[in-house]
């Protein structure tokens, strides 16, 4: 199967968003009333933002969110959802996510909008990381249909690859336009090829470890539950 590359998603087709927005809505009616919640991004994310202002506007429903990334941010001021800084806040009761690609332990690849930095910060203090997604994000092993993204300091970024390469990818930096994509944190993504991660724990660990990287996109063991939508809508939740 072909890999999709970051960024580079085909043009939205109705039924994937059927998926999307079935995944999102069933998410976010998880959410209870006086609640503080992490909130992802990603396309599938956005819907999770319209059934909140949906069930502030109709049940009154009392939740702030702590934002992953800029786009969200305004997104969420955009549709009237109350917000509040991650250092403000002690913990989360719950944070919400897409996810890139899923494997049967519900560890992930994140990172396709160069957000996953943090996103991992967000979901680290949250009791639970709620991950939605398509039935098509759910792998048999990671790295099989897309590529693993990995945030790297400018500063030195030519060793930081060789170091990442090291692990047994080959890499590639991620362009917006001719020049570099620079995240919300002021740095740059290689977006890495594994034939397949059979191993995430370890490669997680190396990856923590490397000088010059900042963060992955491998979460490991950090997912609660899934919610997976299929092309026709129907919701399934793996606990
Ligand atoms: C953002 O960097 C990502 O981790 C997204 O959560 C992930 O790429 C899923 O995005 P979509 O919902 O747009 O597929």
């Amino acid at each position: 199967m072909a890999r999709r590359a970051a960024l580079d998603y085909p043009p939205l087709m109705m039924d994937a968003n059927i998926a999307k927005r079935a995944a999102a809505y069933a998410a976010a009616d998880l959410v209870q009333d006086n609640t503080t919640i992490g909130l992802g991004s990603g396309s599938t994310f956005l819907f999770v933002l319209d059934r909140l202002a949906e069930r502030i506007a109709k049940e009154g429903l009392r939740v702030r969110g702590t934002p992953t990334s800029i786009d969200t941010k305004n997104a969420a001021e955009q549709k009237g959802i109350p917000l509040v800084d991650l250092d403000q806040v002690e913990r989360l009761d719950l944070a919400i996510d897409g996810a890139d690609e899923v494997d049967p332990q519900k560890n992930l690849i994140k990172g396709g909008g160069a957000a996953h930095t943090r996103e991992r910060i967000v979901a680290a203090i949250a009791d639970e990381l709620v991950v939605i997604v398509g039935e098509s994000k759910m792998v048999d092993a990671l790295g099989t249909t897309f590529r693993l993204p990995v945030e790297v300091l400018p500063f030195g970024c030519t060793h930081a690859r060789r170091r990442v390469e090291a692990t047994g990818c080959r890499t590639e930096l991620r362009q917006k336009g001719d020049e570099p994509l620079v995240t919300d944190n002021g740095n740059w993504i290689l977006d890495c090829t594994y034939d397949r991660i059979d191993d995430p724990v370890t490669l997680a660990a190396r990856l923590d470890s490397m000088v010059g990287v900042v963060d992955h996109g491998l979460f490991v063991n950090m997912t609660g539950r899934v919610v997976i939508a299929n092309d026709e809508g129907s919701v399934r939740i793996l606990s």
